[in-house]
């Protein structure tokens, strides 16, 4: 089976990547054929700024590298150095139905957050489809803010093989339940563009200023408290064992669950998960030689499948004369 997903080099990655999409990606590697890669040519609808750029892309290689992914045990590249995906992306634009696109709420959602509205944030499913299609994936591992987009992927898929005949398999969305949104400082979504991340590498003062700014309301500490509406105990499910949390979720229950003492035990939960993570990581990015030399081989893979598909796509629509 294949399993295919990316991310933007658009900001630090946070504990929302992690657990939305890194986390399930590094544990299918055992078990399928993994692609895994940056998309810098998406991050350019928001980062017009060549230093973070570039800086952004080689730090979100050098994450996925730090948390366990094996460049030998999957293909793992930067989308820019695969131009293919750009033909493709041009040949199924000319399919995709404009009211399917015009539908997508991302492109609502980002520019009401200031992104400039340009043509390629609006296409941005096209080339998202284009991704997926390119190397035939079977399961795309994603948070459920990037289903629609899966729809789009499906929908595109099925139009072309409706017309010329079978020649892309159509992707599955996986999509956690468990992990499905991480909620951020502030109870909404995480996200970069939200500014109520916590970023996985964070350690320190800073991680802890982070920990303490996450907003719990103001019920004494002696008074029963609901779990499910606070995002400190939504937090603390996914570091804490589930014995602990049991006892975690009695004292939300019944009365005794004091907020700035939960926050110092998750704090401490996020130093022990990561610490070796982030030694891996300064070791990577001291050597930014070697990250390129990882990244050009995981493109010399990623193009021999690509060209494969596109060949096949070319002759079907009649571009082979
Ligand atoms: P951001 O919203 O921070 O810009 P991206 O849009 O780059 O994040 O998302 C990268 C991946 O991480 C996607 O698969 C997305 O669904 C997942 N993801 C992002 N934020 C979260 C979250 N808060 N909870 C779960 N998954 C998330
Ligand atoms: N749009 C995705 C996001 O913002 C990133 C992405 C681009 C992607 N291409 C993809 C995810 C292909 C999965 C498959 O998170």
């Amino acid at each position: 089976m294949k399993v295919l997903s990316g991310i933007q080099p658009s900001g630090q990655l946070h504990i929302g990547n992690y657990f939305g999409m890194m986390q399930p990606m590094i544990t299918q590697m055992k078990s399928s054929e993994l692609y895994v890669f940056i998309v810098d040519l998406h991050a350019l609808t928001s980062v017009q700024d060549r230093e973070k750029l570039s800086t952004g892309t080689l730090e979100a290689a050098a994450d996925f590298l730090a948390l366990g992914l094996d460049p030998d045990r999957c293909i793992f590249w930067v989308q820019s150095d695969v131009p293919e995906v750009c033909e493709l992306t041009w040949i199924l634009s000319t399919l995709a139905p404009m009211g399917l696109i015009e539908r997508c709420h991302s492109y609502k959602d980002k520019v009401s957050k200031g992104i400039m509205p340009s043509h390629g944030l609006f296409s941005y499913p096209v080339l998202m489809a284009a991704d997926i299609l390119l190397f035939q994936a079977d399961l795309v591992p994603v948070g459920k803010d990037q289903k629609q987009h899966l729809e789009v992927a499906r929908d595109i898929a099925q139009k072309f093989n409706n017309q010329f005949g079978d020649t892309f398999t159509v992707p599955e969305p996986a999509i956690s339940e468990t992990t499905a949104i991480v909620p951020g400082l502030d109870g909404q979504k995480m996200s970069k563009s939200y500014g109520n991340t916590i970023p996985i590498f964070l350690s320190g003062k800073p991680l802890k200023k982070r920990v303490m700014a996450i907003e719990t309301d103001a019920t004494p500490v002696e008074d029963p408290k609901d779990p499910d509406a606070c995002n400190l105990y939504q937090l603390l499910k996914l570091f804490a064992t589930p014995q602990r949390m049991s006892e975690i979720n009695d004292l939300y229950v019944n009365g005794g669950a004091a907020y700035g003492y939960l926050k110092l035990e998750l704090l401490e939960l996020l130093e022990d998960k990561f610490a070796d993570a982030r030694l891996k990581k300064t070791e990577f990015l001291s050597d930014p030689a070697e990250l390129r030399s990882i990244l050009a081989k995981g493109a010399e893979k990623a193009r021999a499948k690509a060209t494969v598909t596109l060949d096949l796509v070319r002759e079907r629509v009649g571009l082979k004369y």
